[in-house]
C-alpha cells in the first residue's frame, strides 16, 4: 500500500508482459482425424490452423501456464516478485471453485506479499482485468499490479463430430503484464468501455447440471463439462459489437482512428477481425493476427497478443494502443491507452 494525498493524479505504466503456452500442440490435421471435418473448411471459416492444448497427463493446466507468464513479465519488468502488491487473474477455467486459482499463481511465483483473486469475465475477462487493476494503481491504492490472462478451454471440448463447430476454435495460454505508478499522469487510460448482456448467456456456456441448460434445450448429460455455444449468433454479435466498440471508446478519448498506433484485439474469428479492420480502413499491420497460430485462447488472447508485438518491438512506450474483447456473458470491452 502506497499512502499518497488524492489530489495528486499519476499515470500508470505498463512495464512488462510474458506470456506461456504449452508445448503440445493440435493442428487442423490432426482435427480431421478426429472428427469430421478439414483444413480447408476451418482456415476458410476461421483463420485456424493450429492451437496449444495442455497435456494433462503431464500435470499442465492454468495454473502452470499462468504462473510462468507471471514469472517472464516480472522478469522483463525487471521486478522482483516480492515488490508486486496485487495479482488480477482472469479466468474461466480455475482449478477449482476454491481456492481462487491466483492465490496459488502468486505462491508459485514467489510474489507472496501480493494479493490476488481472480475476476470470470470470460473471453473479455483480461480486458475487464485490466481497466480495474488501472484503476486500483491509479486511485493510489496499489503501486505494482500484475494482471494475468490464462485459460484452458481445450478441457471442456468435445473432440468429435457432434462438438465440430466449437472444438474447432479454442486453444490453451496466459499472457501478463506489470502495471507501475508513475508521476507521468499522462500515461494510463485514456478511455475504457465495460458491457454486459445477460439475456444472450445461453449462446456459450459450459453446463454441470440438468438445470444449467437454457429453456426449451433438453437437459442432456453426455455435454456436462463440454462448452456449448451458438457459433453463428456469436459471430453476428461479434461483427457487429466490435465495430461499435471501437467507436464507442475513440469517441469517448476524442480520437480517431488514425491516431491509434495499434488495435490488440480479442483472437475468436479471422472473419470477426477483418470486418473490423475494413469497417475503420485500418492497414494490416495495425491490428495484429496471430490466430492462425494459437487460435481462441479465451482470456489469453490480448495479453498474448501484447506480449508478441512488444517484444517484436512493435507496441513501444509513447504509443496509443486498444485492446478490445468479446465473449460468454454476453460481455464487451475495451481499454484505450497511453503507452
Ligand atoms: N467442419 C466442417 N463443417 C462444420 C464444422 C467443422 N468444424 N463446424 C460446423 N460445420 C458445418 C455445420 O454443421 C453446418 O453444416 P450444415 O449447413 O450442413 O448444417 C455448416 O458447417 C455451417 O455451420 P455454421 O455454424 O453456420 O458455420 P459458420 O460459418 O457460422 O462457422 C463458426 C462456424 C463457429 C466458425 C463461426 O460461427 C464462428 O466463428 N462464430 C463465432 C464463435 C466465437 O467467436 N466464439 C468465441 C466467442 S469469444
Amino acid at each position: 500500500m502506497n499512502a499518497r494525498p488524492p489530489s495528486a493524479r499519476r499515470g500508470v505504466r505498463l512495464v512488462g508482459t510474458g506470456r506461456c503456452l504449452p508445448e503440445k500442440t493440435l493442428s487442423n490435421a490432426q482435427l480431421e482425424r478426429m472428427m469430421d471435418t478439414s483444413d480447408e473448411w476451418i482456415v476458410q471459416r476461421t483463420g485456424i490452423r493450429m492451437r496449444h492444448v495442455v497435456d494433462r497427463d503431464r500435470g499442465e493446466s492454468t495454473l502452470g501456464l499462468a504462473s510462468e507468464a507471471l514469472r517472464r513479465a516480472l522478469a522483463d519488468a525487471s521486478i522482483d516478485p516480492l515488490d508486486l502488491d496485487l495479482l488480477v487473474l482472469a479466468t474461466m477455467t480455475s482449478e477449482m471453485m476454491c481456492p481462487p486459482t491466483a492465490c496459488r499463481v502468486v505462491h508459485a511465483a514467489g510474489a507472496t506479499r501480493a494479493a490476488a483473486f481472480d475476476l470470470n469475465g470470460a473471453c473479455s475477462g483480461f480486458v475487464f482485468s485490466l481497466n480495474v487493476a488501472h484503476e486500483l494503481v491509479r486511485g493510489g491504492a496499489y503501486r505494482t499490479v500484475a494482471v494475468v490472462g490464462a485459460d484452458t478451454l481445450s478441457v471442456h471440448m468435445d473432440y468429435c463430430t457432434a462438438g465440430r463447430g466449437t472444438a474447432i476454435l479454442f486453444g490453451d495460454g496466459a499472457g501478463a503484464v506489470i502495471l507501475r505508478a508513475t508521476d507521468d499522469a499522462t500515461k494510463g487510460l485514456l478511455a475504457h468501455s465495460m458491457h454486459t448482456d445477460g439475456t444472450g448467456w445461453m449462446e456459450i456456456y459450459i453446463p454441470y447440471h440438468p438445470t444449467d441448460f437454457p429453456e426449451g434445450t433438453p437437459p442432456d448429460p453426455s455435454r456436462f463439462g463440454h462448452v456449448q455455444m451458438n457459433g453463428s449468433s456469436v459471430f453476428k454479435f461479434a461483427v457487429s459489437t466490435f465495430p461499435q466498440l471501437i467507436q464507442e471508446t475513440l469517441d469517448k478519448a476524442g480520437l480517431t482512428a488514425d491516431d491509434v498506433d495499434m488495435f490488440v484485439c480479442h483472437q475468436s474469428n479471422r472473419r470477426i477481425l477483418d470486418a473490423a479492420r475494413a469497417r475503420f480502413g485500418l492497414p494490416e499491420d495495425k491490428l495484429y493476427v496471430n490466430i492462425d497460430r494459437v487460435g481462441n485462447t479465451v482470456a489469453a488472447s490480448v495479453p498474448m497478443c501484447l506480449d508478441e508485438l512488444r517484444r517484436a518491438g512493435r507496441v513501444r512506450e509513447g504509443m496509443k494502443v486498444m485492446f478490445v474483447a468479446f465473449g460468454g456473458g454476453l460481455t464487451w470491452g475495451s481499454s484505450l491507452w497511453q503507452l
